[in-house]
């Protein structure tokens, strides 16, 4: 049923590794940074390991399987080299993005509707490994009875363009933003699909994500790792875990 159990907390540790790709050494480290994320109370850490390796690497990935013993989340391009990285992995979860060498970040979500029959086949072998696939999609009908008809077992909805609008101080634009995640939320709920939600978001806006009863997850990244320069790592995630079980009637 939706509501039920904690909002989980999955913590993107990708700025660990572009703050350590920037000086080309071996410091800050993305597995450090996950460690104490565990200890901070983080439910699972998120890594995208992208065509361009801009971020994250092929060592990272395999370090922090070895090491974790919360879930890890793959995130990726629906590419062949991904689905052999993955299966060599074998992640938690694998989330399916999309993906543009020219983006800073992940721009917009995934066409599932449109590249349906490929990615039916694409999933199959990651589920047969056992890992829970995510699609990361906007909130639009289409995309997500497509994410449910090739068999996916969860739907990331995309915050991205609700983040920018709050930002940006369009607060009824961002409302109206809000509004068609919801109703994204509870058609893919209906459809037996897990709801996650992330990208952008921050202290002063994901509270009413977290509010959604029908979302089980969410996922951080760029602004922990900021925030983190000035509270620490571990405060801010303390921190970021407090609203979300205050956005969510304070259960835990
Ligand atoms: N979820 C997905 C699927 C993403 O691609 C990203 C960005 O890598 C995030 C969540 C986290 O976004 P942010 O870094 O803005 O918190």
């Amino acid at each position: 049923m939706a509501g039920q159990g904690r909002l989980r907390l999955g913590v993107n540790i990708d700025h660990v590794a572009t703050v350590r790709n920037a000086r080309g050494s071996v410091w800050p480290e993305p597995l450090r940074a996950a460690l104490l994320a565990e200890a901070a109370g983080a439910d699972g850490i998120t890594a995208h390991l992208r065509e361009d390796r801009r971020h994250i690497r092929d060592g990272d990935i395999a370090a922090l399987k070895a090491a974790l013993s919360i879930p890890l989340n793959f995130e990726c391009a629906a590419t062949d080299e991904m689905a052999r990285i993955a299966l060599e992995t074998r992640p938690h979860a694998v989330c399916l993005v999309p993906e543009k060498r020219e983006e800073r970040t992940t721009e917009g979500g995934l066409d599932v509707a449109g590249d349906q029959a490929r990615l039916t086949e694409y999933l199959k072998p990651l589920r047969d490994a056992g890992c829970r696939v995510s699609m990361f999609i906007g909130h639009d009908a289409r995309q997500i009875e497509a994410s449910a008809a090739i068999g996916a077992a969860v739907v990331e909805l995309h915050t991205g363009l609700y983040s920018e609008l709050h930002a940006e101080g369009r607060f009824d634009e961002a409302e109206e933003e809000l509004e068609g995640l919801r109703q994204g939320a509870r058609l893919a709920h209906s459809l037996g699909l897990e709801v996650h939600a992330g990208h952008g978001l921050t202290f002063d806006n994901v509270d009413p994500i977290a509010a959604m009863p029908e979302v089980m997850e969410l996922n951080i990244g760029h602004f922990l790792i900021g925030e983190s320069i000035f509270r620490g790592l571990g405060p801010t995630i303390e921190e970021m875990r407090r609203r979300m079980d205050m956005a969510r009637g304070g259960a835990v």
